[in-house]
């Protein structure tokens, strides 16, 4: 047997393994996934991808979350993969229902998962202690949800708020940090104001202080304009849009405002609990100012589909539609380095 066959014989068995390995998943083999699953994180783990200094801000592999209850599983994750660098501001956009909320969850280590991997800041979120934990929540990540109830104590003032999280902390300058914070957001004519007097857009700036307080390297934000009018959501996002600007700050926003994510320089979307396009702000936009542009009214972004290591992708659904297929076949064919999808009706 020579060389070159011998390596054509490795090629095909590695090609059985992925078929296996994939009829495995197919299967839905809770132990063959978490298996794969760990193979292809150390595999991401070996190439310093997670804690070098280029290492990113997320990484996430292959993340799964099955929710059981009595009478039903509901696969919330299925195998999400996501990248997100260091000052980055990333929205996150997904129907209700897509797992938004479940990833963002795992981020600020409030659930975990049934299998994969999640990186935050070099960390491996799943590995750490339960002392390590309550330093993670306290210091690495800030979290903003739409219902501020979960951050805001109504009977103490704005600026009490603001210093609650810190009074762990080693911050020497809590009444100044606090100031300051009340500053950023806008809010220093109101830091005496307890919470009952402010409104619901004003709650809001006030947990995104409380967010920020211990200088989380990495801020989250589940629909934080989801309950306030379209005026005071601009505000709002503009704030997220200046801290990363002015300050690096790496955000990471689930929003289901399609016309607010255009403005952000990358938009992942989530389809069944795995991201399935991204669109990235065109240069042109970038360099221009908030009020130069007509935001809703303009195409802003390109649109990419995201390709998993498997080589799946998700095809839009209207696209899809207007192929008008009978089945589930579809007929592929590639010229010229563009791939073309088909009707196999339509061919005969
Ligand atoms: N604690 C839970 N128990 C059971 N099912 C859940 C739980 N949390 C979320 N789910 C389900 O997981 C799926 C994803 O939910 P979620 O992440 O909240 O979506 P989104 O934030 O995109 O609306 C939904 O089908 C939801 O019903
Ligand atoms: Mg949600």
């Amino acid at each position: 047997m020579g060389k070159s066959d011998k390596k054509d014989k490795n090629i095909k068995n590695t090609a059985e393994e992925a078929k296996d390995m994939q009829e495995s998943v197919a299967e839905g083999s809770a132990e063959s996934m978490s298996a794969i699953t760990s193979d292809m994180a150390n595999e991401a783990t070996d190439n310093d991808l997670i804690s070098g200094e280029n290492a990113p801000m997320v990484l996430a592999e292959n993340l799964v979350k099955i929710y059981k209850t009595s009478e039903l599983e509901v696969l919330a994750l299925q195998g999400l993969d996501l990248r997100v660098e260091r000052g980055e501001l990333t929205a996150i956009i997904g129907n209700s229902g897509s797992g938004k909320s479940t990833f963002l969850n795992m981020l600020g280590g409030l659930d975990e998962p049934s299998a994969g991997k999640l990186f935050v800041d070099g960390k491996n979120l799943f590995k750490l202690t339960a002392k390590e934990k309550v330093l993670y929540k306290r210091d690495t990540v800030g979290f903003v949800w739409q219902n501020n109830g979960r951050n805001l104590l109504p009977f103490m003032n704005a600026m009490e708020n603001i210093m609650t999280p810190m009074h762990l902390t080693s911050e020497k300058n809590k009444k100044e940090r606090a100031l300051e914070l009340l500053d950023l957001v806008g809010m220093s004519h109101r830091k005496f104001s307890r919470m009952n007097q402010l409104s619901g857009g004003e709650q809001q700036r006030i947990a995104i202080a409380i967010a920020l307080a211990n200088k989380p390297k990495l801020l989250l934000a589940d629909e934080p304009t989801g309950s306030v009018d379209r005026k005071t959501a601009d505000y709002i996002f503009d704030l997220f849009k200046r801290l990363n600007q002015e300050m690096g700050q790496t955000i990471i926003i689930v929003t289901h405002d399609v016309e607010l994510s255009k403005k952000v320089a990358r938009v992942v979307a989530i389809r069944d609990g795995k991201i399935s396009s991204e669109r990235i702000l065109k240069e042109h936009y970038s360099n221009l100012g908030n009020g130069e542009i007509n935001w809703m009214e303009e195409e802003t972004q390109d649109e990419y589909s995201i390709v998993d290591r498997a080589g799946r992708i998700q095809i839009p659904r209207n696209m899809l539609d207007s192929l008008e297929l009978k089945g589930n076949k579809i007929k592929v064919t590639c010229e010229d380095k563009t791939i073309m999808l088909h009707n196999p009706d339509d061919e005969q």
